[in-house]
């Protein structure tokens, strides 16, 4: 049975207007030799833009800063080439109808460099010449096109290192990543949307938690929005799943609820071909609909997928694959 649901709809995002809530999620694919975004990248970009995504993140680009990052193909976002490529990139997605963001990352102690490298715990200076760095990238990032920057400030990298007791068992400078939110809101246009992306779990444990009440949530989030944070994306590895006891709203519903900003959720969406008509399909769209979160990210079926949205609205089922991992070798 082929049946169509108005899923491309124009919503507005923090004043910035979009074609379609769904959003790209940032993924890392390692295809910027020397850290410059190639053509190519700009190509795989727009074809998600050209397919009712409203929004993309880009991929996790590395701050201006030595220590940020080993891999050399992932992409920078420095004064010179980087930016140059980087203004292609907005200029095709713009050119489709498109908003991008750049997502600013930085690797903190999963950097690994190369084997002389350990991890060292930052002290004085340190902090400056960090808060620099993010400050540089912002800067470039809106030199270069971008509509909007997130901060990645989950997964257990840098920023998320201060959030999380194993990593920060002292809790000091726990506010380290609200001033770097800070420091960017003064470096890019006050109508420009600043997105803060953070988690419960982390890529080494997937059961580790920063907040294990929603008070402790609402502590660290207000954090955000104080320091001129103006959207939240709560990254998820399933979007049903409840985070506290006694409520089933999902990480991005909590976000929501407790500051009043808008929020992103993301989490295993269309990973197999019947997802788009299936009662899951529907329950995204429905918690959606009851202001749970306002807009919903697509990772792995993207990459596999690139018209997903379009493929999904129009019921056309049968032209949607299945993700499979091997989908991440694949660059297209
Ligand atoms: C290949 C790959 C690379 C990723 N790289 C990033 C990244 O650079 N930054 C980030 O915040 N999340 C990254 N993620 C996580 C995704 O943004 C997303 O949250 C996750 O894949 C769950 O969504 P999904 O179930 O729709 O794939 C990556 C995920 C994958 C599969």
């Amino acid at each position: 049975m082929t049946t169509t649901t108005a899923l491309i709809e124009p919503v507005t995002l923090a004043g910035l207007p979009l074609t379609s809530p769904f959003v790209m999620a940032p993924m890392t694919r390692e295809h910027s030799p020397g850290g410059v975004p190639t053509p190519e990248v700009a190509a795989y970009y727009r074809r998600r833009a050209e397919n009712g995504v409203g929004l993309i993140i880009t991929e996790g680009v590395l701050v201006d800063h030595p220590s940020a990052g080993h891999q050399r193909d992932v992409p920078r976002l420095t004064e010179g080439a980087a930016e140059d490529g980087w203004r292609h990139v907005t200029a095709e997605v713009h050119a489709a109808g498109g908003r991008i963001a750049a997502q600013l990352w930085h690797l903190g102690s999963q950097f690994e460099g190369d084997g002389a490298w350990t991890p060292q715990t930052m002290s004085g200076g340190d902090f400056d010449a960090l808060l620099r760095a993010y400050a540089e990238s912002a800067r470039v990032a809106v030199w270069a096109g971008f509509d909007a920057v997130e901060v990645h400030a989950a997964h257990g990298y840098l920023l998320d290192e201060f959030l999380w007791p194993v990593t920060n068992p002292s809790g000091r400078h726990r506010d380290f990543p609200a001033e770097v939110v800070r420091v960017i809101r003064t470096e890019i246009p006050a109508c420009m949307p600043l997105i803060v992306r953070f988690s419960q779990f982390k890529e080494r444990d997937y059961s580790a938690r920063i907040a294990s009440t929603p008070d402790e949530l609402g502590v660290l989030l207000e954090g955000f929005r104080n320091a001129g944070a103006d959207v939240l994306h709560a990254s998820q590895r399933r979007f049903w799943e409840p985070v506290f006891e006694g409520s089933d709203r999902n990480l991005a519903g909590w976000a929501k609820h407790l500051t009043g900003l808008p929020s992103i959720t993301v989490g295993s969406i269309g990973l197999t071909r019947d997802f788009a008509r299936s009662a899951r399909m529907r329950e995204l769209l429905d918690r959606r609909a009851r202001g749970e979160y306002d807009l919903m990210a697509l990772g792995r079926v993207l990459l596999g997928n690139p018209a997903w949205v379009k493929l999904a609205e129009a019921g056309r089922h049968d032209e949607i694959n299945d993700y499979r991992k091997a989908d991440e070798e694949q660059y297209a």
